[in-house]
C-alpha cells in the first residue's frame, strides 16, 4: 500500500510513557498502573493500554495513504484521508477492552496461554472520525443493510502490520454488515483519539472502532476493507479470542465449534487498591471502573468489605456534573462508569466489587467457573486483600 508500510522488525517503534507496565516488549504490550487508570473518565493517550501483535507501521506519505474498499460490491473504491475527512465527523466516547484483561489472575487458577495482563488492558477515549455506515454508503451500500445483492454479509478490516500468528501477514477481523451499516452502532473509521490525531501505537493514520465489542475487532492501521460473504477467516477471528468452557484444553480443542467473541460481558475492577495492600485502620475510598458490552449501561456496582457476605452500593459517574443514569440519553452508552464508595475498614479483610448491567447481567463469582484455555474475559468478582496495620504504616 502506498504511503504506509509494515516493518518486519522493531527498530522503528514509537516512544512510550515510562510509567507503563510492560507485559511484552516485542510486540509491545503494556498497561498503565491501576491507580492512574481510574483517576480520569477519559484515559490520557499516553496511559492508554497498548496491544500489538507485530511492529508498529510507519507512514511515509500521508497524501498517498488510502484504504482499498473491494469485495462483493459493484465498483471498488480507494478511500483517501481527504475523503474520510469530508464525511460528517463524530466523536464517540467508547471504552476499548482487550479480551485478555485480568489474564494473569486467571492463569493463577490454571495455566492459560497468552500475554499476561493485570486489570488495566482497558481504557476510555473520545474517538473522532467518520461513521463506517457513511463510508459504505459512498460505495452504494445503504444504511441498515444485512446483505448486498452479491451476497456480502460481513465487513472485513485488514491492516498493514506483520503478525507472527498470521505467518507474517496482516492483522484482520470482521463485523456483520448489519452492524457496519447501522449508524446507531457508532462503528467509526477513527483518525482522532481524545481530540488529537491518532498516535502510531493506536493506529495512525486510521483505525476501526467497534464500540461495545472486544478490542480485537477494532483494527488499527487500516489498509483495506472487504465486503465478504462469510466472516473473516483470519487467525484472530478463528483461532483466538473465542470463549471455551473449562473442560476444553489444548488436547481436545476444536476451534470451529465456537463463534468469535464480539460483545464483552459486564465487569468491574477496584483500581484504588493492589491485590494485596497494607492500609491504616479507618476510612478508605474504594474506586474503580465498571463497564458492559453491547451498549448496556451499568445499573449498579456493589462493594463488599467482608469477602462478599454483605454489600454496599457504590456511586457511579461519567461526566462531571451530569448524574449517571444507565441507558439514559445523557449517558455515554459505550463508555465505562467510574465508581466510588468510602468505607470504614477496622481489620484485615477481603474487599470485593461486582457490577450489574442494565440487562441485569451480573459478574460471575469465581474465576474457576469461567476459566478458559486462552484466558479471555476474566470478569469474575474483583477481590483485593487489605492488611490493616496499626503502626509504622
Ligand atoms: N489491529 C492491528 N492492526 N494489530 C493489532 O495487533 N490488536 C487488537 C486491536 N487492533 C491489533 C489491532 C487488539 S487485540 C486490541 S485489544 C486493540 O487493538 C488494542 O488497541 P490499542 O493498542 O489502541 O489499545
Amino acid at each position: 500500500m502506498p504511503g504506509i508500510k509494515g516493518p518486519s522488525d522493531y527498530s522503528q517503534e514509537p516512544p512510550r510513557h515510562p510509567s507503563l507496565q510492560i507485559n511484552s516488549k516485542v510486540p509491545f504490550n503494556a498497561e498503565p498502573p491501576r491507580s492512574a487508570l481510574a483517576s480520569s473518565y477519559v484515559t490520557p493517550v499516553d496511559l492508554f493500554y497498548k496491544r500489538n501483535h507485530g511492529p508498529i507501521p510507519v507512514v511515509d506519505d500521508i497524501e498517498r495513504y488510502c484504504v482499498d474498499i473491494c469485495g462483493l460490491i459493484g465498483t471498488p473504491k480507494k478511500l483517501y484521508m481527504r475523503d474520510v475527512r469530508m464525511l460528517p465527523k463524530y466523536n464517540v466516547t467508547a471504552t476499548l477492552q482487550c479480551a485478555g484483561n485480568r489474564r494473569t489472575a486467571m492463569s493463577k487458577t490454571r495455566k492459560v496461554r497468552g500475554v499476561g495482563w493485570d486489570v488495566s488492558a482497558i481504557g476510555n477515549a473520545v474517538w473522532g472520525g467518520a461513521k463506517l455506515a457513511d463510508v459504505l454508503e459512498l460505495i452504494g451500500i445503504p444504511k441498515l443493510t444485512c446483505s448486498t445483492q452479491s451476497g456480502g454479509k460481513h465487513v472485513e478490516f485488514v491492516s498493514i502490520d506483520k503478525c507472527k500468528e498470521e505467518n507474517g501477514g496482516p492483522y484482520k477481523a470482521s463485523i456483520p454488515l448489519s452492524q457496519a451499516t447501522n449508524p446507531e452502532a457508532d462503528v467509526l473509521l477513527a483518525y482522532e483519539m481524545n481530540g488529537e490525531p491518532l498516535n502510531r501505537d493506536h493506529g495512525y493514520p486510521l483505525r476501526v472502532i467497534v464500540p461495545g465489542v472486544i478490542g480485537a475487532r477494532s483494527v488499527k492501521w487500516l489498509d483495506s476493507i472487504y465486503i465478504i460473504a462469510e466472516e473473516c477467516q483470519g487467525f484472530f477471528m478463528q483461532k483466538d479470542y473465542k470463549m471455551f468452557p473449562p473442560s476444553v484444553d489444548w488436547d481436545n480443542i476444536n476451534w470451529s465449534t465456537r463463534r468469535p467473541q464480539m460483545d464483552f460481558p459486564v465487569q468491574s475492577v477496584i483500581c484504588s487498591l493492589e491485590d494485596v495492600q497494607s492500609i491504616k485502620p479507618g476510612k478508605v475510598t474504594i474506586s474503580g471502573y465498571a463497564v458492559s458490552g453491547g451498549g448496556r449501561g451499568i445499573e449498579r456496582v456493589d462493594v463488599s468489605i467482608d469477602g462478599g457476605k454483605t454489600w454496599l452500593e457504590a456511586s457511579r459517574s461519567q461526566k462531571t456534573g451530569v448524574p449517571y443514569i444507565a441507558d439514559h440519553v445523557s449517558s455515554d452508552k459505550w463508555a465505562w462508569v467510574l465508581f466510588e464508595v468510602t468505607v470504614d475498614i477496622p481489620y484485615s479483610t477481603e474487599i470485593v466489587a461486582k457490577a450489574v448491567d442494565s440487562a441485569a447481567n451480573v459478574q460471575p463469582e469465581n474465576v474457576q467457573d469461567i476459566w478458559n484455555l486462552r484466558g479471555i474475559l476474566n470478569t469474575s468478582w474483583h477481590r483485593v486483600q487489605v492488611r490493616v496495620g496499626h503502626s509504622n504504616m
